[in-house]
């Protein structure tokens, strides 16, 4: 398998990345990475990075990275159309932990999954993420203990 790393986003990079989109039939999974990275421009918590597989950009992962209150939250994550089911979202999962591990008062990872047709929450269950019985903005809420 090609080698996962988590890269900053740079303007050298900034459109390869907002050209990775999920199939049209996933589309009411997550949002665009367009819209993520500009709602990241307006909050200060917002933590993203582009998943590259060796060199080649194929997903994208934002953490909402909040110590303060000790919550992290797995706020978007997408592997392109293309580049799904390779194993590459669920090394860029154990890369983002690596990181929440690193960050203060870090005891959980929560993360919602819109319960539709294609719903990733059995990619989350699959890495350990536990139900919390929650629904939020109509989102399925799943907790992982660290
Ligand atoms: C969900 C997603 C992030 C998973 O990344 P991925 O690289 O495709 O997943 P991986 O190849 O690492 O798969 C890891 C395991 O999860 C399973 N899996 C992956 N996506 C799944 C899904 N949608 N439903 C059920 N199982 C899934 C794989 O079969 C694999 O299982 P295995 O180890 O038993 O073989 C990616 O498919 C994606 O971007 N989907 C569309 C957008 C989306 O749903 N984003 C999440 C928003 S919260």
């Amino acid at each position: 398998m090609a080698e996962v790393t988590l890269r900053e986003v740079t303007k050298e990079t900034v459109r390869s990345v907002i050209d990775l989109e999920v199939a049209e039939n996933q589309s009411h999974l997550v949002a665009p990475n367009a819209m993520s990275i500009a709602e990241a421009y307006f909050e200060p918590k917002a933590w993203f990075r582009a998943i590259y597989a060796d060199d080649e950009p194929v997903g994208f992962i934002m953490l909402a990275d909040d110590p303060d209150a000790s919550r992290y939250y797995l706020w978007r994550m997408m592997l392109a159309e293309g580049q799904q089911r390779k194993g590459y979202g669920r090394r860029a999962l154990e890369l983002l932990v690596d990181y929440v591990r690193t960050r203060p008062n870090a005891t959980e990872i929560t993360v919602g999954s819109v319960p539709e047709e294609g719903s990733p929450q059995a990619f989350y269950e699959g890495f350990g993420f536990v139900p919390t019985g929650e629904v939020h903005r109509g989102e399925v809420m799943l907790r992982l203990e660290l």
